[in-house]
């Protein structure tokens, strides 16, 4: 498969959709190309201590109907991110400001942004309020 259209980048679990999701999405859509987002795997969930309430497919199933994803691909360790740069031919990688200085490796292959995280709502939180 070739891809030669550039593209924005964004990685994460994005478990029960909320807004704090959808803003990031949104600003990630105003950098003007189509968003391409590696879905945390639920097996590379557990490697990162996290629980998700929904499976992969349901969440892909989500994000997939947002405008301006073009496409949602399997994140499954830490270290791929390189690899799909170049194959995804990504201008930039978008991140929450949790993630501040954690991809600053990368600058060289990709302009990296921060955008800050939406404050007092996040899945933990959802899931809390469920159990
Ligand atoms: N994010 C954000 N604002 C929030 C929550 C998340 O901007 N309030 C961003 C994160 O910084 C990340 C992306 O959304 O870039 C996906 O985050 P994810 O970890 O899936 O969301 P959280 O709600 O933080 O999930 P959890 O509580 O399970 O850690």
């Amino acid at each position: 498969m070739e891809i030669s259209t550039q593209c924005t980048l964004t990685y994460g679990t994005f478990d029960v959709l909320h807004y704090g999701h959808i803003r990031l999405l949104m600003k990630a859509s105003a950098l003007g190309l189509p968003v391409r987002i590696g879905l945390s795997t639920d097996e590379f969930n557990i490697l990162k201590n996290k629980k998700a309430m929904l499976k992969y497919e349901a969440r892909k199933e989500i994000l997939l109907n947002i405008k301006n994803v073009v496409s949602v691909f399997p994140e499954e360790t830490w270290d791929q991110k390189r690899n799909d740069i170049l194959k995804y031919n990504a201008k930039y990688l978008i991140m929450g400001d949790d993630w501040e200085s954690k991809f600053d490796h990368l600058s060289p292959l990709v302009e990296i942004r921060y955008f800050e995280r939406t404050p007092y709502i996040s899945s933990s939180e959802i899931r809390e309020i469920r159990n």
